[in-house]
């Protein structure tokens, strides 16, 4: 398993990148002062994690296995999820990222999922959530006849529970809600977030089957049914409520739609149950309480120069994917869960999501535009690639520790197949981790060459993509007024001054139009286990057909979810720069 000769690489950050780990992750004491280094950040984090070999070998090199994940850390190459890096080695101790919780139609049950929902914000987790099983609005509640609050109701009684907490002190938590197509009150949750600036942090989308994708398409009606009784209790047109999805989407970019017979084709372990929700930023469909540790690898970092051009470097990404597996599955066995029921299931499945980070930064440096057939084949590659290899080290785990506990009736088991893992790969938003790495979100292209970004409460940092910086100098069109005007309007697809060449391969997350975002989604999903978490950016003038187009071609594409934002929709944007202004 080694990967760098060096044995203490020391960690090159951004000057962002330490603003960051400064403000939320470096550890403090009472007084509040930082008393750790990046280096020694990583340090924590390896040593605590790589313990768990211990478990498995009393007398494992603990030590060397450390050193490795040292180093692919401290090397940016694999950063592991934010609560990994915040609370490993840590009274707090809570690792993963991703979580669901079920939503049940019972008092008591409901209000045992908000204590858990505070618990689990708290511990830096995001939250997915399905409300289809509660009962309609107006039911009756024993003998109270027209007295169950609904659904949408619920929703804002988590939300409050996860208002008043702060992740680990430091963050606001994703959260995402499902609700079936089929639930009475369906055209009320499409609506619930019609005011943009109510449940900001909750992302909304509608679970559609096969079936009323069929009735969208040749404008049938279809059935609502009761959860509680299981009793139908009325009809709506299907293209009329996929109208409604599509508007309210064009309109605040909520809902998103969940295609669940598609996530459920790809459930691991049927017999444990169907899949029903996603976690807060979609990047995963679990189990009612399981959860989900999750790790980026940076392809910017996976490239090297052979034969005076540059390409990208599979021995070396060949080497990495099997160190992050272990450290991932190292990590299952170390976090401190924050509910005993989530340690039973997420100990049973062993889920791990394994993803990227810097594809667009890869990209450009290869000099391939985002929007390009190139683009689609070399992600399609690439995801292959690291699946396949992700695929093999789980099963050479499952040979040294064994299988996951709930392998026996798994698709694996049919395949004959020892894994240790129920899932290994997942696309991840790495809001936080691609910005400690210094490189474009997930798969998401870049935002801007030049930007102000709004991370840190308010405090706003002019980031300057490095590869736009170098080219710029490099090819002599690097002015202070260029890096200016390019702050306040993210136009460098019209600067005369910048060769063409340049401005195709910088292109811009408005600029590539919805179909190659949603192209580029569908190759990575091809080859994921879980899902992608992504984005598709409209341009403000984007009208309601095209978004309807969009949602239809994702269905096709077969991807398991799709998430929409028309520019300018919604007050709240991550980073700050006007498109259109
Ligand atoms: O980069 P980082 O590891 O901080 O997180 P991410 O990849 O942007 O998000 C991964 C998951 O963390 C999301 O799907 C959420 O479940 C959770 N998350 C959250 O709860 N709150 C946030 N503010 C950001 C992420």
């Amino acid at each position: 398993m080694v990967l760098a000769t060096q044995k203490d690489i020391t960690p090159t950050l951004e000057p962002n990148a330490l603003r960051v780990l400064e403000k939320r992750y470096l550890r403090r004491d009472r007084t509040g002062s930082i008393i750790e280094s990046p280096a020694q950040m990583f340090r924590r984090v390896a040593g605590f994690v790589a313990s768990a070999e211990r478990g498995y070998n009393p007398k494992a090199d603990v030590d060397g296995v450390a050193d490795e994940f040292y180093r692919v850390m401290a090397s940016l190459e694999f950063l592991p999820n934010s609560p990994t890096l915040l609370n490993a080695g840590t009274e707090a101790g809570q690792l993963a990222s991703c979580f669901v919780l079920p939503v049940p139609d019972s008092l008591e049950e409901t209000f045992d999922a908000v204590k858990y929902t505070a618990m689990i914000h708290k511990s830096g987790g995001g939250i997915g959530f399905n409300v289809s099983h509660i009962r309609p609005t107006g039911s009756a509640v024993g003998e109270h006849l027209d007295a169950a609050g609904g659904p949408v109701a619920l929703i804002h009684v988590f939300a409050g529970a996860a208002d008043y907490i702060r992740q680990g002190g430091v963050r606001r938590g994703c959260n995402s809600v499902v609700m079936s197509v089929t639930h009475p009150d369906i055209l009320h949750f499409i609506s619930a977030k019609s005011n943009p600036n109510t449940l900001t942090n909750f992302y909304n989308s509608v679970s559609v089957t096969d079936e009323f994708m069929a009735r969208v398409r040749s404008g049938e009606d279809y059935t609502l049914v009761a959860p509680n009784t299981g009793e139908p209790v009325g009809k709506l047109n299907a293209a009329e409520v996929f109208n409604r999805i599509v508007d309210q989407a064009w309109f605040t970019g909520d809902p998103g739609l969940v295609f669940i017979d598609r996530i459920n084709r790809d459930n691991p372990t049927p017999e444990l149950g169907r899949l029903e929700t996603i976690t807060g930023c979609g990047e995963q469909a679990l189990l009612p309480y399981e959860s989900c540790n999750l790790g980026s690898i940076n392809l910017a970092a996976m490239l090297k120069i052979e034969n005076g051009s540059l390409c990208i470097d599979y021995e070396r990404l060949g080497q990495l994917v099997p160190v992050a597996v272990r450290f991932l599955d190292d990590v299952i066995d170390v976090n401190r869960f924050p509910i005993p029921l989530v340690e039973q299931i997420t100990r049973k499945t062993r889920k791990i999501g394994l993803g990227v980070m810097g594809f667009a930064d890869m990209l450009i440096r290869l000099g391939v535009p985002y929007n390009s057939t190139k683009a689609i084949g070399i992600a399609e590659e690439l995801m292959e690639f690291i699946s396949r290899r992700a695929r093999e080290a789980s099963h050479q785990l499952a040979q040294e520790r064994g299988v996951f506990p709930a392998w026996s009736g798994s698709i694996y088991e049919k395949r004959g197949l020892p894994m240790r893992n129920a899932a290994c790969t997942t696309i991840a938003p790495t809001g936080t981790i691609s910005i400690i790495a210094g490189v474009s979100s997930g798969i998401e292209p870049i935002f801007a060459a030049v930007f102000v970004r709004n991370i840190l409460d308010g405090e706003n940092l002019l980031e300057i993509n490095p590869y736009f910086e170098r080219v710029a100098r490099e090819r002599g069109f690097y002015t202070r007024e260029l890096i200016e005007q390019l702050v306040t309007s993210n136009h460098l697809h019209i600067r005369k001054e910048v060769p063409e060449d340049v401005r195709k391969v910088f292109v811009t997350a408005h600029r590539v139009s919805p179909d190659w975002h949603v192209r580029i989604q569908a190759a990575f999903q091809r080859h994921i286990d879980n899902a992608v978490s992504k984005t598709v950016n409209f341009p403000k003038s984007a009208t309601r057909e095209d978004i309807a187009r969009v949602f239809m071609m994702a269905f096709e594409q077969g991807l398991k979810g799709i998430t929409v934002y028309r520019d300018q929709s919604r007050d709240l944007q991550p980073l700050c720069t006007s498109e259109e202004g």
